[in-house]
């Protein structure tokens, strides 16, 4: 038996309090102005030395824009420090108001006042808008094809004004129905990319406000923006897709100025007639196409003052309901890193590529000098087949960029309206240039959700390592406003089902709650009268069903933002929502309480489904569906509990959901568990459901099955043998059932299918077949196959959790659990985490026959911690706050399995991809 040796609180010293990281809602300081809710919810960091610290009460300071309070509710009796209610009057439109908190502390101590940060209100209200939508008015709505009008021309808006005295504030307030920059008197506003981002517009159309204060002046200015089709009026969805919303494109700005003698001054569109339109630069642009530009057609001074806007189109209203309009929920779209080419080739056809070393999602920016006319063609790729650009799993999307240039000097361009996928950028250049753009003058720019980081794993193995860079790059490509499947060819859609299984590892990646948030807002927007989930969100597609696993999401994303990030009010919020789903399906079940008709998707690309039937998995599809039924039915009933809490509600939906839940786990039993624990569908996935869902009465099933789906994995070589549905939970399967030495088999097996074979033939995502690339390097001719998929990366979860050892115990991760379970080899991991009450880390290492267990447990939390080597359902230890170390004999010394080999290069890697 192993006996811990501990120390708490090593630090000892009481160093002094601080209370950082204030923030509103899900929205960081620096992710903009413009809150859209009138009493924004306060959440803060407490930095102490102090061990063991627990806070016992706070203030908030609020005051208004001249520095008066508003509001003085005194010192709060509480230990509540995330999303607490807002303790002054509700938010006016355009109010700002600046706080500040400050603690007390179970040491009874008082931390300083916090550093002030400010909130600022957008426009809540419809009728706090003057302007209106307008578009050019050159695109004849109902040209063509009455049915399928011509998608509107990329476009340039413009209007002079003159501002009478110095502006003291200046608020730009605009969104578009289809993708928009502003350039204020010739300076670009804000750095956003793609805004306003992807909703369901028809419902959820988001609006930035933006302090351009600094970039209007006395005199004589200009506003301008440019638009282009985004996925408002772009074809979505393969087979040449459909355009879903609309094929106008419109601009609705608002510019409100404060000036210096007390008055205010609003420059909006639609309210005269004197914005004005041209033909943009971009001759065209599409999410999946890619954008061309002439820059022969540039109008210098186009958005400052002075230009000569004489010969431009007038403008006209286009009628839009302006109740649709909402803040962002979370952070814009930016790009947030560039990379330089590792290498530059020329194909065996003699094309010049650039290879960045990494799959990833963005585009290419590029500085060129040439004679004007002369193009420059980019492509973009994932993947080389035989040294070429390999485009086929792109499907319809052509992903190509080109520029015409304008003869004028080195020319810097990059793209506004679009993004890629690709590692590999494959360079053509026609006509007179005066240089060939080498790879220095080339830059690829990585563009996502500008999301804080928050979270990170590391090992002793490295190619355990890089399977979890590779999921963390998954999902920066994956999270560009849209939790989607893929980010390179004719899909990159919100896929529910995605997005349900890879939830927990991205709420531990990035702070996501606000995407999430907003995609779940858009996904009950579109959920049919009868509950019904659409397959992708926002919906695309025109033809859906209810599909298990799919349409779940509805009920276990926000069940995984409450659960990490303690966020009650997405509960709340879409309660209705998951309702609804559950009383769908458990209809569709009807009084047998077995989901046993129609198409699913069930165990997605199991390994063993044909190539052209990603459905026809080993596991029978009805039971992943009843098995989900059953699980969404137990989230339900726990939701239930929390959202009625305190409140009078309906307190008979958790006691209803749960005798729903006997009944669908007793006609489970009845069609698919034999009185053993067998299952009739002997599967890996089916075990895995099973134990994971508590879908076995007795103890003797579970241990049987717990046998049973170890010998399985044994049986199957330890590599994969689950597709979307079991590979998610198989490890945690095998841990339950006390096989953990198994979980690090499937972990570190490197023949495909495996985690490890891509990681191993040179992925740096992860990949949506195992197979992407076969073992003879040939690439998989399936129409399907993405390189970078996150679905299969949720397996960094496990890692996380039980690798590193670090997991929530409570909501938002107020009561902390580690737990690491050594094994694989391994003799160190790490696992840290940005909590919302500040930085957790748990980590290992094994060091002469013992392992030393180090633990930072956040202020205002406490840990419970079962050492390596202890039965997990002993009593754990519990800690406050603060630095632990503890030493135990090393439970795996004598039997665990070799480390592993050394020498793993990543650059060694099939360099011919
Ligand atoms: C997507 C998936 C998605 C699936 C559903 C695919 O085309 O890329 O990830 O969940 O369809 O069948």
């Amino acid at each position: 038996m192993s006996r811990a040796t501990g120390a708490t609180g090593a630090t000892g010293a009481t160093g002094t309090t601080a209370v950082t990281a204030v923030r509103f809602e899900h929205r960081r300081v620096g992710d903009g102005l413009g809150i859209g809710v009138p009493t924004p919810r306060l959440s803060w960091i407490t930095e102490t030395e102090a061990p063991g610290w627990w806070q016992v009460g706070y203030e908030i300071e609020v005051v208004d824009a001249r520095g008066e309070p508003v509001a003085a509710p005194g010192r709060v009796e509480s230990d509540e420090s995330v999303l607490v209610p807002w303790p002054a009057e509700p938010l006016e439109s355009r109010q700002r108001r600046r706080v500040r908190v400050r603690v007390w502390g179970s040491d009874g101590g008082a931390s300083a006042w916090s550093e002030p940060a400010d909130v600022e209100a957008g426009l809540l209200d419809p009728a706090d808008w003057s302007a209106r939508f307008i578009a050019p008015d050159d695109a004849e709505p109902g040209r063509g094809d009455r049915d399928e009008p011509p998608t509107a021309p990329p476009s340039l808006l413009r209007r002079a004004f003159d501002v009478p005295q110095p502006v003291e504030r200046g608020r730009l307030y605009v969104t578009a129905l289809g993708v928009y920059e502003v350039e204020i008197n010739g300076t670009r506003v804000g750095d956003h990319v793609l805004a306003p981002g992807w909703t369901s517009y028809d419902h959820r159309l988001r609006v930035e406000t933006l302090d351009v204060t600094g970039l209007l002046r006395p005199g004589a200015n200009a506003v301008g923006a440019w638009l282009a089709e985004g996925w408002y009026a772009g074809k979505l969805g393969w087979d040449g897709g459909r355009r879903i919303y609309g094929h106008r494109l419109a601009l609705l700005a608002q510019l409100e100025l404060a000036l210096a003698d007390g008055t205010t001054q609003t420059v909006a569109t639609g309210a005269d007639g004197h914005w004005r339109a041209h033909a943009s630069p971009i001759v065209a642009s599409g999410i999946y196409a890619g954008e061309a530009y002439d820059a022969r057609r540039e109008q210098p001074g186009w958005s400052s003052a002075g230009f000569d806007d004489r010969d431009w189109l007038p403008t006209t209203v286009v009628e839009r309901d302006l109740g649709t309009l909402v803040a962002r929920a979370g952070p814009p779209v930016r790009r947030t890193e560039t990379l330089r080419p590792v290498a530059a080739t020329t194909s065996p056809s003699g094309r010049a590529i650039l290879d960045f070393g990494q799959n990833l999602v963005g585009r290419v920016r590029v500085s060129v000098e040439g004679e004007a006319g002369s193009t420059l063609t980019i492509r973009h790729a994932e993947v080389l087949e035989g040294g070429e650009l390999c485009t086929a799993p792109l499907r319809g999307a052509a992903a190509t960029d080109r520029y015409t240039l304008g003869g004028d000097g080195v020319e810097t361009w990059e793209p506004r309206f679009t993004f890629h996928g690709f590692r590999y950028a494959e360079i053509e250049a026609q006509g007179s240039r005066r240089e060939a753009p080498g790879p220095d003058a080339i830059t690829a720019v990585v563009c996502h959700s500008d999301m804080e980081r928050t979270g990170w794993f590391s090992c002793s193995d490295e190619r355990i390592t890089k399977l979890h860079a590779n999921v963390v790059w998954g999902m920066r490509g994956n999270f560009l406003d849209v939790p989607t499947d893929c980010p390179q060819r004719d899909e990159r859609l919100g896929w529910t089902g995605d997005i349900n299984v890879f939830a927990p590892t991205a709420s531990f990646l990035y702070d996501c709650a606000g995407v999430l948030a907003s995609w779940l807002a858009d996904l009950a927007a579109e959920q049919g009268a009868d509950g019904g989930v659409p397959l992708v969100v926002p919906n695309a597609l025109e033809a859906t069903f209810p599909a298990a696993v799919w349409g779940d999401a509805a009920v276990i994303v926000p069940w995984v933002l409450y659960q990490r990030f303690g966020d009650v009010g997405i509960l709340r919020e879409q309660w209705a929502s998951m309702r609804a789903w559950v009383d769908h399906v458990v209809g569709l079940a009807g009084d047998n309480r077995l989901w046993d008709e129609g198409f699913q998707f069930a165990d997605w690309l199991d390994p063993s489904a044909p190539e052209d039937g990603p459905q026809e998995a080993r596991t029978d599809p009805h039971l992943v569906a009843t098995a989900a039924l059953c699980h969404s039915l137990d989230v339900l009933a726990a939701a239930a509990d929390v959202v009625h809490a305190g409140r009078d509600g309906r307190p008979g939906d958790a006691a209803n959901y749960r005798s729903i839940a006997a009944e669908v786990r007793a006609a489970f039993a009845r069609e698919y568990v034999a009185p053993s624990g067998l299952l009739v569908s002997d599967s890996q996935t089916a075990y895995a459901l099973a134990l994971r869902y508590a879908l076995l009465a007795e103890a003797d099933q579970r241990a049987r099955a717990g046998r049973r789906l170890a010998k399985l994995v044994r049986h199957a070589g330890y590599r994969i043998a689950t597709g979307f549905v079991g590979t998610p939970i198989i490890c945690d399967a095998l841990c339950d059932a006390g096989e953990a030495a198994s979980a690090y088999e499937l972990l570190v097996q490197e023949e495909c299918p495996s985690w490890l074979y891509p990681v191993l033939h040179g992925a740096t995502t992860v990949w949506e077949r195992w197979d992407g690339i076969k073992p003879d390097g040939s690439l998989n001719g399936v129409r399907m196959n993405s390189f970078n998929h996150y679905a299969l990366g949720a397996v960094a979860d496990w890692l996380h959790r039980t690798v590193g050892g670090l997991a929530p115990a409570a909501p938002g991760y107020r009561r902390i659990r580690i737990a690491p379970v050594p094994g694989g080899g391994l003799s160190w991991a790490s696992s840290r985490h940005r909590t919302p009450y500040g930085l957790a880390e748990s980590s290992w290492r094994i060091d002469g026959g013992t392992i030393a267990l180090d633990a930072l447990v956040p202020p205002n939390t406490t840990a419970e911690v079962v050492l390596p080597g202890v039965a997990s359902d002993r009593d754990p230890i519990r800690v406050g706050s603060g630095r632990h170390a503890w030493r135990v004999p090393d439970p795996t010394a004598g039997h665990g399995r070799p480390a592993p080999r050394g020498g793993f290069s990543l650059s060694a890697q099939h360099p011919r991809w």
